[in-house]
């Protein structure tokens, strides 16, 4: 019968070997296990109030906000709209954030992303132009609705139909695809609106409501009073870029 003396015994290179793949073993068990936890917490803490939201909110983008008189009246209302609690505003409609250059429109709308009952997306008109010129009107439809597989969806909390936020819309430059011209804001803009009790649209902008009507033309102006609750920095906000 075989006793251990036959044995060759191991190198120090193969002992090390041995102790080093233990350790990742022990290592992937360990990331496992914490994953399987995190899988066990609720998606989101029970939002009582604004300040339980406006907390969740910062821990889970890592942004914290400074909340003085230039923005708190718009955080106050954004915050109500978005967690569901004591709205002041329509909720059947979208938000117009409307503010100078620089005042916190981006931030906050990033922020309220993270309400887990109204996900939403967010795009840059510029991107959305750039991305007209690259790929044509599919782009449109794609903005006319948006629909998410079941990986982007864990993004959106499992919501496979998600709201847009289009940020900066004002200042886009025209788009072109293949010399096909065409204001691409105001046609994604029109497409939703058709869309009765549709995703809801949200946007953000520097231009006065006058500039607006410049920009997209008096019919889409028309619309976007109807389509929006509009929310506004005071004029005397100035740009938080440090
Ligand atoms: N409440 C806040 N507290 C602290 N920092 C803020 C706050 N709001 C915005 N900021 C900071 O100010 C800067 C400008 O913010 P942001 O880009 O959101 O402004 P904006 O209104 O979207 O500007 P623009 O009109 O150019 O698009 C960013 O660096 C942002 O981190
Ligand atoms: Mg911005």
């Amino acid at each position: 019968m075989a006793n251990g003396d036959e044995l060759p015994e191991l190198t120090e290179g193969e002992i090390m070997e041995y102790r080093i793949q233990k350790k990742y073993r022990l290592e992937r068990e360990a990331k496992r296990v914490a994953y399987q936890k995190s899988l066990m917490q609720p998606l989101y803490p029970t939002i009582q109030s604004t300040e339980d939201f406006l907390l969740y909110c910062q821990q889970r983008t890592g942004q914290n906000i400074t909340i003085d008189q230039e923005n708190a009246q718009v955080i106050n209302l954004l915050s109500h709209y978005f967690a569901g609690i004591d709205c002041q505003l329509n909720p059947m409609k979208g938000i117009l954030l409307y503010g100078n250059i620089g005042t916190g429109k981006t931030t906050l709308m990033r922020l309220m992303q993270e309400a887990p009952h109204a996900s939403f997306a967010i795009e840059s008109a510029q991107e959305i132009i750039n991305e007209y010129a690259a790929d044509g009107v599919q782009v449109i439809e794609k903005y006319s609705r948006l629909i998410y597989n079941n990986n982007t969806a864990s993004r959106y909390f499992g919501n496979r139909e998600i709201g847009l936020c289009i940020d900066d819309i004002g200042t886009e430059t025209e788009a072109a695809n293949f010399g096909n011209r065409k204001n691409v804001v105001a046609e994604i803009l029109s497409m939703r609106y058709a869309q009765l009790h549709g995703p809801t649209t949200h946007l953000t902008t520097n231009l006065t409501p006058a500039e607006l009507k410049e920009a997209y033309g008096a019919r889409i102006y028309d619309r976007l009073r109807e389509m929006f609750n509009v929310v506004e920095f005071p004029h005397t906000a100035q740009s938080r870029r440090q």
